[in-house]
């Protein structure tokens, strides 16, 4: 064993690096970014903005200012506050490192976001994956049954979820917090909030174990490294204490203070990417050997004969989608497709049908 095996955690030398493909001159639709610019004149106004911004100090360490424009803009319910990471992906490693006591365990419905599993490894928890059922519901008994058995300290719901797209009730959700309410934390994750039906956001004050989480990443700021979570005072204290001290730098946060004053814009786009969703799924519900699966996101799966292949054909026609085939058994042979621009939806369906013969 070499020195750095033997210094390394072992659960750690197990693991896969996160693996992003490389997009060099390709339609990218394998993301879930949102494909739309930024006007010329906000580029011009906000190159103003950053210009003022002293980068030889460290920003205001409690974000006073930014914290209070998410509040004002994304819903926070009165007497609530966020805490802010480096994209929500550094929440939840903040949530995994909080909860890491001996034994502690994570529960998620699988498939979902790699990351609650990946982080609490990291961490040193039990990761506990209960299977959706096969059109990607959530399967309550199990879910209800995985909860009194393991006890986790954290049960994270994707709402819509990711890979599936799939949107859970709200009454499901309530009967899982209930449930979870001597035991530990539930994380509604709302990460594609802007294409969806509905928020837990305004039920926070309802419920002191729950954590309803967002990036900013899918309204069109993939690039700054923003999330922000809301839950009790009391809560968000302590996770507080996890936070990396100036974990939102200064250009982050400008560039979204600037952003949150023009929400319109960014409301609008969303918009646009709601009605391509719904023009995608009709033209993919047309194709012979394609299943369509419902989805509330920027996204949508879908269910090819050899999903390897078609993936394949796709990337020599510069058309990158995600090939989420062998993540689990109930994916098999499905892609995952970011909703784009109409042009790029056009050229990504021509690829597909040319594919499929
Ligand atoms: C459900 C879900 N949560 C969180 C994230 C991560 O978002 P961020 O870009 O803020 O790290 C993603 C990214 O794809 C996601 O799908």
């Amino acid at each position: 064993m070499n020195l750095i095996q033997s210094l390394i955690r072992p659960e750690i030398l197990a693991q896969n690096p996160y693996y992003v493909a490389d997009a060099k001159d390709m339609v990218k639709l394998d993301a879930m970014e949102n494909p739309y610019p930024l006007p010329d004149q906000l580029k011009v106004e906000l190159g103003e903005h950053l210009s003022k911004v002293a980068l030889n100090r460290y920003p205001v360490p409690d974000y006073r200012n930014l914290k209070k424009k998410i509040c004002r803009e994304f819903g926070v319910p009165d007497g609530f506050n966020v805490l802010l990471g480096n994209g929500s992906d550094e929440l939840i490693s903040m949530l995994s490192v909080a909860c890491a006591k001996p034994g502690a365990k994570v529960i998620a419905p699988i498939p979902t976001f790699v990351m609650y599993a990946v982080s609490a490894q990291l961490a040193g928890l039990e990761f506990v994956g209960v299977p959706l059922q096969r059109d990607f519901s959530l399967d309550m008994p199990a879910l209800l049954t995985a909860i009194r058995e393991h006890r986790p300290a954290l049960l994270y719901l994707a709402n819509p979820n990711n890979p599936t797209g799939s949107w859970y009730s709200e009454g499901d959700l309530v009967k899982l917090i209930k449930a979870m309410q001597d035991t530990g934390l539930v994380v509604v994750d709302e990460a594609y909030q802007p294409f969806a039906p509905g928020s837990m956001m305004a039920r926070l004050p309802e419920f002191g174990n729950l954590i309803v989480m967002r990036t900013v990443s899918k309204l069109g700021w993939a690039g700054l490294r923003l999330g922000y979570m809301s839950a009790s005072g009391a809560l968000l204290a302590e996770i507080e204490k996890v936070r990396p001290p100036y974990n939102i730098n200064v250009l982050t946060a400008a560039t979204a203070e600037f952003l949150l004053d023009h929400m319109p814009v960014f409301e609008q786009q969303a918009s646009k990417i709601r009605t391509q969703r719904k023009i995608m799924c009709e033209a993919l519900g047309q194709l012979n050997d394609v299943q369509v699966f419902p989805s509330e996101a920027n996204f949508v799966l879908i269910r090819v004969p050899n999903s390897e292949q078609i993936f394949n054909k796709l990337l020599e026609r510069k058309i990158l989608v995600k090939n989420v085939g062998k993540m689990h058994s109930l994916l098999s042979d499905c892609l995952r497709i970011t909703v784009s621009t109409q042009e790029e939806n056009q050229l990504f369906l021509s690829a597909l049908s040319a594919a499929l013969v």
